[in-house]
């Protein structure tokens, strides 16, 4: 299955495209976790998004589109994959549209979670996520690590993201609502949006999704 996962900031969107994509077993592509992990290595695709990503904008789509190009001529992407993350713009939606016509296929399905600012704001403030790994993601609250601040997986430092601010959050949510947003609407009129509430907890959401992705 081709996927895109939509919504906004702290809906859930890396911790259950990780599940989802495992249980598919395709690949998961996050925008944000390719962004983090050149940060961490001081790329300087990583210092460019940086700028960016601190001040909770999108990254220029002159440097998001290309990079998603590659990525998806990856062979692992052959059989199917889940967009984390992109497209965040209609003109990334168009352009994601043509990448797939170049390669010969098309998206499936578009999953909008769907969550509200409140509890946004509880998972933002709580989240951690592992140095070595972007897609360990931990809660203090809601998903805890068997020790406080050491991944499970592989025994990483946990660590707060530089955006995760209280003033960054607001412009990211700001952000999604002006420019994100639209994209459902986009997505509704091509016939491919499935939209699920992702209040509850993990594993409600994972079950609603995997019933979403089977109606398709
Ligand atoms: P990105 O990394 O994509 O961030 P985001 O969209 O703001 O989303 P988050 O990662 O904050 O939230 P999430 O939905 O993944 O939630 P999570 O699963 O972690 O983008 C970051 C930046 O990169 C952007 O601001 C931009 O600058 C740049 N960028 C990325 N893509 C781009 C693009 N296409 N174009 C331009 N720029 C781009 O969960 C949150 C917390 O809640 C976790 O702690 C988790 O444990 C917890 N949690 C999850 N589910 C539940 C549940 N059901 N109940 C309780 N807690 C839960
Ligand atoms: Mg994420």
């Amino acid at each position: 299955m081709r996927i895109v996962l939509v919504g906004p900031p702290g809906a859930g969107k890396g911790t259950q495209a990780k599940i989802i994509a495992g249980r598919l077993a395709i690949p998961a592509i996050s925008t944000g976790d390719i962004f983090r992990a050149n940060v961490g290595a001081g790329t300087p695709l990583g210092l460019e998004a940086k700028g960016y990503m601190d001040k909770g904008l999108l990254v220029p789509d002159s440097i998001t589109i290309g990079m998603v190009r590659d990525r998806l001529a990856d062979p692992d992407v052959a059989g199917g994959f889940l967009l984390d993350g992109f497209p965040r713009n209609v003109a990334q939606a168009e352009e994601l549209e043509s990448i797939l016509v170049g390669l010969g296929t098309k998206l499936d399905v578009v999953l909008e979670l769907v969550v509200d600012n409140d509890e946004v704001v509880k998972r933002i403030a709580g989240r951690r996520l592992c140095r070595n790994d972007s897609t360990h993601i931990f809660h203090v609250d809601f998903q805890q690590p068997k020790v406080p601040g050491v991944c499970d997986v592989c025994g990483g430092e946990l660590y707060q993201r530089d955006d995760d601010k209280e003033e960054t959050v607001r412009e990211r949510l700001a952000v999604y609502e002006r420019e994100t947003a639209p994209i459902v609407g986009f997505y509704a009129e091509h016939g491919l949006l499935s939209t699920i509430d992702a209040m509850g907890s993990l594993d409600e959401v994972t079950e609603r999704a995997l019933a979403a992705l089977a109606d398709r």
